[in-house]
C-alpha cells in the first residue's frame, strides 16, 4: 500500500483557494476540504460549496451529518465534482456540531454511524472513509476503538484516519480539544497491527519530517493540519524528503504561480483577501517574513484589496530576494 501524506480538513482554512494554493507547493499531498454539512449541500448553493479548480493532487470532500438519507443524497450530488473520496467527520467536538449531532459525538452511536456509512457507500462509487478520535469523554479503551473501527469497516469505510487523542465533549472547547487531551499514538499503531490490510492514517501534533518518517514505519499515512496551515512551505520539505521530488518551487515561484489563479478568481468576483489570507505563513521562519505578513494584513487581507497590490509585493519580493531567503 502506498504511503500517504495528507493535509487535514480544517474549517475556515482548507477551502478551495487553500487547496489550490497548497497544490502549487506539493503535487503529492492528499488534500481534504473543510467539513461541509450534508444539509448545506442539499439546500445550499451546491456549485459554490463543492466546485474547485482541478489539481493533480487527490482531493477529498469531508462531510458532516448523521442522517443517512441526507448523507446519501449529499454523496450523490457531490460525486461529479472531481473529488477522489468522501470522508465522514466523526471527530469534531464543537458544541454546535454536537447540537446538530455530527462529529465526535457520533462515536457514542456506532449503530447510527454504521447506517450512515452504509447509505453513503450505496449512494456513490467514490470510496467512503472516516476520520475519528481514539475515544471520547471517559471512554479511552483500545477494545472500544477497535470495535468502532470494525463497525465502520463492515459498513463500508475504506480508510481510517485517527486523530490520536480523545475528545472531551462537555468539558473542553474545540480549541482545547485540539491540545489538552494527550496524544496517544500507541492506540493508532496497535490499530494498524490489528487491521493489517487496511489503510490506517495517523493524525495529531505532527510537526517535523523525522516525526513523519517515524510514523510511516508503523502506519500507512500521516495527516497534518496546523503545522501546514501555519507554515505551508513545510509541504515543500515533505515533497523533497518524503516524496523525493527534486523540483519543488521556491516560495516566490509559488506566489508567481498563484497569480493566474488570482486573476481568474477575482474576475469571477472572488475577493482577493479570500485567497491571500492563506499565504500569510508562506515565508514563515524566513528572514523578513514579518514584512510579508504586515504587507498582507495591511493591504491584502482586507475587503477591497486588488491585484495591483499583489504585483507590487511580488516586485518587492524579487528585489529583496536575500531577505526572503529561498529554501
Ligand atoms: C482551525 C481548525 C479547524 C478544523 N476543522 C476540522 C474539520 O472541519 N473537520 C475535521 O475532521 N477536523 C477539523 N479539525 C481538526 C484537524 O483536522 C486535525 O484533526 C487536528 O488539527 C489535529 O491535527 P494537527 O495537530 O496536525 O493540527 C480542525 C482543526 C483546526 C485547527
Amino acid at each position: 500500500m502506498k504511503k500517504t501524506i495528507s493535509v487535514a480538513p480544517m474549517m475556515d482554512c482548507t477551502d478551495k483557494h487553500e487547496i489550490y494554493f497548497l497544490s502549487l507547493i506539493s503535487k503529492n499531498a492528499h488534500l481534504y476540504t473543510e467539513m461541509i454539512v450534508a444539509n448545506a449541500i442539499l439546500r445550499g448553493d451546491r456549485n459554490k460549496l463543492l466546485s474547485f479548480k482541478k489539481v493533480l493532487n487527490p482531493v477529498t470532500l469531508q462531510i458532516g451529518g448523521s442522517n443517512p438519507e441526507e448523507l446519501a443524497e449529499a454523496c450523490k450530488i457531490s460525486e461529479n465534482y472531481g473529488y477522489r473520496e468522501i470522508n465522514l467527520n466523526l471527530g469534531c467536538p464543537s458544541k454546535k456540531v454536537q447540537k446538530n449531532k455530527f462529529g465526535a459525538c457520533l462515536m457514542q452511536e456506532p449503530d447510527l454511524v454504521a447506517r450512515c456509512i452504509e447509505a453513503m457507500a450505496k449512494a456513490t462509487k467514490l470510496p467512503i472513509t472516516i476520520k475519528t478520535r481514539i475515544g471520547y469523554n471517559e471512554v479511552e479503551d483500545f477494545e472500544f476503538l477497535k470495535s468502532f473501527v470494525q463497525r465502520t469497516k463492515d459498513a463500508g469505510s475504506q480508510k481510517f484516519i485517527i486523530h490520536a487523542r480523545k475528545a472531551l465533549l462537555k468539558k473542553l472547547s474545540p480549541k482545547e480539544n485540539l491540545n489538552i487531551p494527550p496524544l496517544k499514538y500507541d492506540f493508532v499503531y496497535k490499530l494498524k497491527e490489528y487491521f493489517k490490510n487496511d489503510e490506517i492514517i495517523i493524525n495529531g501534533g505532527v510537526k517535523t519530517i523525522n516525526e513523519i518518517k517515524d510514523h510511516l514505519k508503523k502506519v500507512n499515512g500521516v495527516m497534518i493540519g496546523r503545522a501546514i496551515y501555519h507554515s505551508p512551505y513545510f509541504l515543500a520539505d515533505i515533497e523533497r524528503e518524503i516524496f523525493g521530488n527534486k523540483n519543488v518551487p521556491t516560495r516566490s515561484e509559488v506566489m508567481e504561480n498563484l497569480i493566474p489563479y488570482i486573476q481568474e478568481e477575482t474576475s469571477k468576483g472572488t475577493q482577493l483577501n479570500h485567497i491571500m489570507r492563506h499565504t500569510v505563513g508562506l515565508f514563515h521562519g524566513q528572514n523578513g517574513s514579518k514584512v510579508w505578513k504586515q504587507y498582507l494584513s495591511k493591504n491584502m487581507c482586507i475587503r477591497d484589496a486588488d491585484l495591483q497590490k499583489v504585483n507590487h509585493i511580488m516586485d518587492q519580493v524579487k528585489k529583496t530576494k536575500p531577505v526572503f531567503l529561498e529554501r
